[in-house]
């Protein structure tokens, strides 16, 4: 059971190389145990999957660590054969090399294929934290941190820790400051996007500069911890145009997420526990893809409906969540914006 990973849809970044048209998440979202989230890789290893979203923060990378080790050991895959993303995490930006050394030391991977900037600031939460929590010590985005750290990673390239730098949480007036900055570009921006999410201008603006975008929470995260809930999200997956579609096809609508966000041309991340979930979720490049009509009918389906809000990071002075995204073009109250 599973998906031979030669036949697997690739994508061809920036720098020429090519990774598959789908990962795997690996963020428990609180709910789920390191060993649970590392039982599902290992097996998602031998259902064909070959690209893994990991992150400082999720706790669980010595686990998974093992796993990959295990697998390399025992010959199903080859080092070379994984594309392991992880991500500096926000208390780390003066840091970087010294959190990347942890992650591949605890990822047992020798190197980091792509390496994210979490969060474009250096504000940070206690894991599993309230969301009306602040940290006094949180700051809004400011272009000479963000490029300090962005310089960091650049340096783990240059001595091999690092193959690829990736930006995360980011929107265009943040791009629009460091854009032309880059010594070595960003391959991929790592973004909310989900049927109800589309972030198309975002979307158009990273494939114009030529990034790919990866996008989490494909299936609009039903299990994400109780903080990134509110009463007025949409569940994607309960939209009826959408449901419509996936008994058409006979299949759940997650798997009509990931046909849609593959042929829009994002790579989708999606997280399950559940072997009969993830074994499908990559099986679903392998089945008939939408129809034109069918993409143009997920396009209507946008309703803005942003998961991860991000509350938690929000500075002294900052008004809401709304901050965060610079919704208005600018850069909310930052220090050094040109
Ligand atoms: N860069 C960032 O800031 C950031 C933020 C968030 C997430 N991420 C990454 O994105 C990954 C994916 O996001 P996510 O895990 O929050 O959400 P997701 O992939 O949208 O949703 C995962 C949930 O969907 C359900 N599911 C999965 N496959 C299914 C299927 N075939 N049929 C039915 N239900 C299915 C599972 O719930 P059940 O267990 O109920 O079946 C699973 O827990 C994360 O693991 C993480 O790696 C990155």
């Amino acid at each position: 059971m599973g998906v031979d990973p030669s036949k697997v849809p690739q994508i061809t970044l920036n720098t020429g190389d090519k990774v598959p048209c789908m990962g795997m998440g690996t963020f428990g979202s609180d709910r789920f145990t390191p060993e649970q989230v590392s039982n599902a890789v290992a097996g998602a290893i031998r259902a064909g999957y070959r690209m893994f979203d990991c992150a400082a923060c999720y706790g669980n990378e010595d686990q998974i660590g093992e796993v990959f080790k295990a697998a390399i050991d025992e010959g199903v895959v080859e080092r070379k054969d994984l594309y392991i993303m992880t991500k500096v995490w926000n208390d780390m930006h003066r840091e970087v090399e010294k959190s990347a050394r942890k992650s591949i030391a605890d990822l047992q991977c020798d190197y980091i294929d792509l390496y994210f900037i979490h969060w474009p600031f250096p504000n940070y939460h206690a894991p599993g934290c309230d969301v009306d929590s602040r940290n006094p010590d949180s700051k809004p985005f400011s272009v000479e941190e963000f490029m300090d750290t962005y310089r960091q990673i650049e340096e783990l390239v240059d001595k091999g820790l690092v193959r690829h730098i990736g930006i995360s949480n980011m929107t265009i007036p943040k791009l629009e400051q460091v854009v032309d900055k880059f010594r070595i570009k960003p391959v991929a921006c790592e973004m909310e996007l989900h049927p109800c999410f589309q972030q198309q201008e975002l979307f158009d603006y990273l494939r114009a500069h030529d990034i790919q975008p990866i996008g989490f929470m494909p299936l609009g995260s039903p299990q994400r911890p109780e903080r990134d809930i509110v009463a007025t999200d949409i569940a994607d997956m309960q939209v009826p145009e959408f449901k419509a579609i996936a008994e058409k096809h006979g299949v759940h609508p997650a798997i009509i997420a990931l046909k849609w966000a593959v042929q829009r041309g994002q790579i989708p991340i999606p997280f399950s526990i559940h072997e009969a979930e993830y074994v499908s979720n990559l099986n679903s490049t392998q089945t008939e893809p939408l129809t034109d009509e069918e993409m143009a009918t997920i396009a209507t389906l946008e309703k803005n409906n942003r998961l991860v809000k991000g509350q938690v990071f929000l500075w002294p002075g900052a008004t809401d969540w709304h901050d965060l995204w610079d919704e208005d073009g600018v850069i909310v109250d930052c220090p050094d914006a040109k």
